[in-house]
């Protein structure tokens, strides 16, 4: 695998996943902006003055080649994107799309056994799990978490309030495949007194526990080895005991059977801890000393149940927006590989003082001013690039390729993707939206009137719009069309 453990990446995360080797990360974590139209800033005074970052998205935050790209790789997934600029607005779909050609490197550097947990909240959740459901599969969608990150009434107007407050983020968790990894050992809380009261009712010196027939059903058929006599007991039925004698004897001697006063026999079965639901209301905002001031900073113990449950010791965790480093922090104590990514300067200066925050805590040995690895360049590429795996021959799907080179092709397929971009999934002449590889390169000044291969000498088409232009002009297309009333 070509990146390492604790190193910090300052820069567009894009770049950097694109080099990174598939299939070696173990677990992702990502906080991406929300899409609140907002810009949030660091108070002055605080660990992270200075850090800043902008959640509010126009053209600029695209390149017209991702929605090619996104079209010839994922068609429904284009369609939903687009349908978010009907439904939504205009930023929407610009925000989905700069998640969209992101995620596509999340999925590919994810491990077969890996899970991605998607940090959102309400302003883009539902578009964003349609875009999971299209990346990663309907089928891997394994929960929504449900955050209470604001602890009483949440965000609405106290003195008018026209809706219910709102207090809650999501994390969308999803897995590569069906092997994922979920230690639910390692996150088992204890249960409230009240749940222990109710369904824990009796107790001993021991604790609370609840009575368990020692007996198995009877439906379950004779087990002859399992029919003995203990302490004056047999079984009612041919189908015996739940164990065996000696094993009966153990727990019994571990304090694990009783006897009632009515001469009944019970197995006392505890509380070994509950897996929690996917409603967390236990984990509270960041406080005190965890603070930094980086705005938007998560707690540490949300991220440490995440990577307790998706991921074990000295896996590779990862977080491609990674603020003031919490994720990467987490992994470090409890003894994970981390990666992390920001396009904040400041995420470097705020990683290293919080990493530096823990040692002084005197758990580790390592020197984070010298173990951290702080890199603004993406890994060296060992893995062929999407740009070399794209079949050449689906450009001219309806030309007969000329004899050009094959960098001089994929100069060209990668110059389809931003036409495509460009016209925004229609077709320039009849103006119908279509999928990418139903779009044909056409020259708008045919190459036999020396017509160049420039790019503002290109345009896509549809294939009725293709032969009816054949080798004549754009004009000639135009005019054809409105006489139809195509146009
Ligand atoms: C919501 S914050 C993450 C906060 C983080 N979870 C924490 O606990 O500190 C989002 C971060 O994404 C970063 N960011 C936004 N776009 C990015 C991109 N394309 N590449 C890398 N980082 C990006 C911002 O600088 C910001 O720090
Ligand atoms: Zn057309």
């Amino acid at each position: 695998m070509n990146i390492k453990n604790r190193t910090l990446y300052i820069a567009d995360n894009l770049n950097i996943m694109r080099n990174i080797d598939p299939e070696v990360i173990d677990l992702i974590y990502l906080d991406p902006p929300f899409n609140t139209k907002k810009q949030y800033k660091a108070p002055i005074g605080s660990k992270a003055e200075g850090a800043s970052f902008k959640d509010i998205w126009t053209d600029e935050d695209v390149k017209h080649e991702w929605y090619g790209e996104v079209a010839e790789q994922n068609p429904e997934l284009y369609q939903v994107i687009q349908a978010a600029e009907t439904l939504y607005d205009k930023s929407m779909k610009i925000y989905l799309m700069a998640m969209a050609i992101r995620l596509f490197e999340m999925h590919r550097i994810l491990k077969p056994t890996g899970s991605i947990y998607l940090h959102c909240d309400s302003t883009a959740s539902h578009y964003l799990k349609l875009i999971m459901d299209s990346i990663f599969g309907k089928k891997h969608f394994r929960n929504e978490i449900v955050w209470e990150r604001i602890k009483g009434a949440g965000k609405t107007s106290q003195h008018s309030p026209r809706s219910w407050g709102r207090s809650s983020d999501s994390l969308l968790w999803y897995s590569k495949n069906n092997e994922h990894q979920f230690n639910s050992d390692a996150i088992k809380a204890p249960y409230s007194e009240e749940y222990l009261a109710e369904n824990f009712p009796q107790q001993d010196s021991k604790g609370r526990y609840k009575r368990r027939s020692p007996f198995r059903p009877p439906g379950l058929g004779a087990r002859p080895n399992l029919c003995y006599e203990y302490k004056g007991f047999i079984p009612p039925h041919p189908s015996g005991w739940t164990v065996s004698k000696s094993k009966l004897q153990t727990i019994d001697n571990e304090g694990g059977l009783e006897i009632t006063p009515n001469g009944k026999i019970h197995r006392k079965q505890r509380p070994d801890g509950m897996i929690p639901n996917n409603i967390w209301t236990d984990i509270l905002p960041t406080a005190g000393n965890e603070r930094t001031g980086y705005p938007t900073q998560k707690p540490l113990a949300l991220l440490e149940r995440i990577i307790k449950a998706s991921s074990n010791e000295g896996d590779m965790v990862f977080d491609p927006f990674c603020g003031c480093a919490t994720a990467c922090v987490a992994a470090e104590n409890l003894g994970r590989q981390w990666v992390g990514i920001d396009m904040s300067e400041s995420a470097e200066v705020i990683t290293k003082l919080r990493l530096q925050d823990e040692i002084d805590k005197g758990t580790d040995l390592w020197n984070p001013i010298e173990d951290i690895t702080v890199s603004r360049t993406p890994p060296p590429l060992t893995h062929p690039t999407p740009e070399t795996q794209i079949p050449i021959n689906s450009l001219f799907n309806q030309l007969t390729p000329p004899d050009y080179s094959q960098a001089e092709l994929q100069a060209f397929h990668s110059h389809k993707h931003r036409v495509y971009g460009n016209q925004e999934g229609r077709c320039n002449g009849c103006k119908h939206p279509l999928p990418f590889r139903n779009m044909t390169i056409d020259h708008i000044r045919p190459k036999s009137k020396n017509g160049t291969d420039e790019p503002h000498n290109l345009q896509l088409l549809c294939g009725a719009c293709n032969s009816t232009k054949g080798n004549r002009s754009q004009k000639f297309l135009i005019d054809t069309l409105e006489k139809q009333f195509i146009r």
